[in-house]
């Protein structure tokens, strides 16, 4: 069973900030660093990091090359990485001095896919094999579409969730990871955790639902099926991909049949160390 990765690349331009930006507001910055990042790209480090072979298929611009040895350094397969003529994506991050971020998305080449190349890409891999996807790229419904013909499972993360994410095919998704904020865009409705996992569960009826709650944890539930994971307590100094490592750990561990409570529990342990360095992908820890 292969894992394959069609998401973001991202430069993240990271600034250190007392409090976020407001409006008609100019601050200074305490510190300024670049990193690699992408909620994409941070999910297939996790999943590497966690020990699974993942191909990560994304396109960056043609200068940036150099991402492909950084990315091939975390032994993420670049086969289905393509250079293009847009610019590579790039975020504006501000992280506060309690670790908390505010990003800016400009998805450049993360957009620039194609349907001729999520058939190339498509066409190596079968049925059982899995899919992740976030939603920094286009084509999203199409390649859903697409995957689930073949009959991989799809495991998909709505971040960041727009109102377009309402119309994708999301029924045919195998396993819907949200957290708080993204769950309430998409039911509408502002409900506590276990009423969001219900109401989730009863539009999704044939998908799992993990729900992550930051520093309260995280909920799996599928049909009859729950499970609670408390979160690792620890001092947060920048929670940029702590979402990301959570969701790779997780799909790397199920993916090893590994029993739920335990891929939960390796996931929530692999972002709260994740939270404890700066970062995206090189925030990502190996445990
Ligand atoms: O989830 C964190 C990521 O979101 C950052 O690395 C940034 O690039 C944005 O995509």
């Amino acid at each position: 069973m292969k894992i394959l990765n069609i998401g973001s690349i991202n430069i993240d331009y990271v600034y250190e900030v007392d409090n976020f930006v407001k409006s008609g507001e100019t601050i200074p910055s305490n510190n300024f660093k670049i990193f690699l990042g992408g909620k994409g790209l941070n999910q297939s480090v996790a999943l590497a990091q966690a020990g699974s072979q993942v191909f990560h298929a994304g396109n960056i611009n043609i200068k940036d090359d150099n991402i492909k040895k950084e990315l091939t350094k975390w032994n993420v397969n670049i086969d289905y990485i393509k250079e293009v003529s847009e610019s590579t994506g790039h975020a504006i991050i501000q992280v506060n001095k309690d670790g908390e971020n505010s990003i800016i998305i400009h998805g450049g080449a993360n957009r620039a896919f194609e349907s001729n190349q999520i058939d190339m890409i498509l066409k190596n891999f079968n049925q059982g094999d899995i899919l992740l996807l976030q939603n920094e790229i286009n084509k999203i419904p199409e390649i859903i579409e697409k995957a689930k013909n073949i009959g991989m499972k799809i495991f998909f993360n709505p971040a960041p969730m727009t109102k377009e994410v309402l119309n994708y095919p999301i029924d045919l998704v195998d396993c819907l990871i949200v957290n708080e904020s993204e769950a309430k865009k998409l039911t509408g409705e502002d409900l506590d955790s276990d009423e969001i996992i219900n109401l989730l569960k009863n539009k999704y009826s044939n998908t799992s639902i993990l729900l992550t709650l930051g520093e309260k944890g995280s909920i799996y539930s599928y049909k009859t099926k729950y499970l609670k994971c408390e979160a690792m307590k620890v001092k947060a100094i920048d929670t940029t991909a702590a979402g990301d490592t959570f969701i790779g750990y997780f799909i790397s561990h199920l993916s090893r049949d590994k029993e739920i409570k335990d891929c939960l529990s390796m996931a929530s342990k692999a972002a709260s160390i994740c939270v404890t360095k700066k970062g995206g992908a090189i925030s990502i820890p190996k445990i």
